[in-house]
């Protein structure tokens, strides 16, 4: 569990020190205080990457050069290497991230995987209101956590993708066919593992989805569904196979595993087009509740759970069945709100004060 965060000028923190508690944290202060930004910090430290930018310099404070950012995680059923201190240094320029835990240098690859976290920001909402292309990332992005098969595949067939795209693109109807049939084997054998790892996820966070928004609003009934059905490798080549004339006079790779669908019903209708703010709001929170349930069972261990702003738009009958869901399940959450009053005080919460 997370005991302790020291930031040093990061963001609008010259330096910051919290202490958190297991069960239910919540960090509560005025708009532009610095909750998401705690968060952030919390994300890089852990993962060494930001849900909010690419470029991790931009978190350096204006005045400063170079930003730190401290985490005390110690034991509760997690894995002794994620324990001790993280330590995560940003400059502003140059290498820009250097991690270390206990003393001793980690690179990115070192710490995928190492302590697991789920976040919900506002923008996860964008998950649920547009296209497909976000609820592929939250998928990759769970899975990968629990399986570097997984995520090895997904490296190995997006650079696959690139490749094929710009032969494709340079060479379209002179393209070489011995050396896209390479491309295409390979490839399949990458999406067949993606396909078949997608597909048991949706269905286990389908079934958990559905437990917990039963348990949160008791008269919503969700459904996630993987358009893409089952399929081996040998699916996926002959596909490839079959769209390949279409392919070279396209330039690109038209259909694979980078073009999957995940879709959300609410009450049988599609909650992109149906679903009002709160109940899009309330999916959301509840797709993340999933994928920090499907890591715990997966892993034996629960993640830390990151929420950001998730009480606004909600009712107070849906704040209260949240708060009672979080406080039920042995799981560490950070919840950050604008004010004290929106956190319904049924519950033991440890509540922290941005000033
Ligand atoms: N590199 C930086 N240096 C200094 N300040 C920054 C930097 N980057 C962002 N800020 C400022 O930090 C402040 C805190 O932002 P943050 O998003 O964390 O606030 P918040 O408490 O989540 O607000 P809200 O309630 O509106 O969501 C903002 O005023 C922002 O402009
Ligand atoms: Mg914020």
């Amino acid at each position: 569990m997370l005991k302790r965060l020291t930031v040093i000028n990061f963001r609008n923190h010259k330096l910051r020190e919290l202490a958190f508690e297991p069960g239910n944290n919540f960090i509560y202060g005025e708009n532009a205080s610095g909750k998401t930004s705690v968060l952030e910090a919390i994300c890089l430290s852990l993962l060494c990457w930001s849900f909010r930018t690419a470029d991790a310099g931009e978190t350096v404070n204006f005045g400063a050069e170079q930003a730190t950012i401290e985490s005390q995680l110690s034991a509760g059923g997690e894995e002794m290497a994620a324990c001790g201190r993280f330590r995560t240094l940003i400059s502003r320029t140059g290498e820009k991230l250097v991690c270390f835990i206990n003393g001793e240098k980690k690179n990115k690859a070192d710490l995928i995987g190492l302590r697991k976290l789920v976040f919900f920001t506002p923008d996860d909402l964008q998950a649920i209101k547009a296209g497909p292309q976000l609820r592929r990332r939250g998928l990759d992005i769970g899975i990968s956590q629990i399986d570097r098969e997984y995520f090895r595949a997904l490296k190995n067939y997006r650079r696959i993708i690139r490749q094929r795209n710009v032969y494709l693109r340079n060479c379209r109807g002179m393209a070489d066919r011995m050396v896209l049939d390479a491309w295409d084997r390979q490839m399949a054998m990458a999406a067949s593992l993606i396909n078949e790892r997608r597909c048991e996820a949706v269905e286990v966070i389908n079934g958990l989805c559905r437990e917990i928004m039963g348990q949160i609003v008791g008269r919503d009934e969700i459904s996630v569904v993987f358009e893409q059905e089952r399929a081996g490798w040998e699916y996926f080549y002959r596909r490839w196979q079959n769209e390949r004339e279409k392919d070279l006079v396209r330039g690109y790779t038209g259909w694979g595993p980078h073009r999957d669908n995940v879709k959300i019903r609410i009450n049988g209708n599609d909650a992109r087009a149906f679903a009002s703010q709160g109940q899009q709001r309330s999916v959301a929170v509840v797709l993340k509740l999933a994928e920090a349930e499907f890591i715990g069972r997966k892993t034996g261990c629960m993640p830390l759970l990151l929420l950001d702003d998730i009480f606004s738009e909600l009712d107070g009958n849906r704040r209260k069945s949240l708060l009672a869901y979080l406080a039920d399940r042995n799981i560490q959450v950070i919840i950050t709100g604008t004010d004290r009053e929106s956190c319904p005080s049924s519950e033991r919460v440890n509540a922290i004060m941005l000033d």
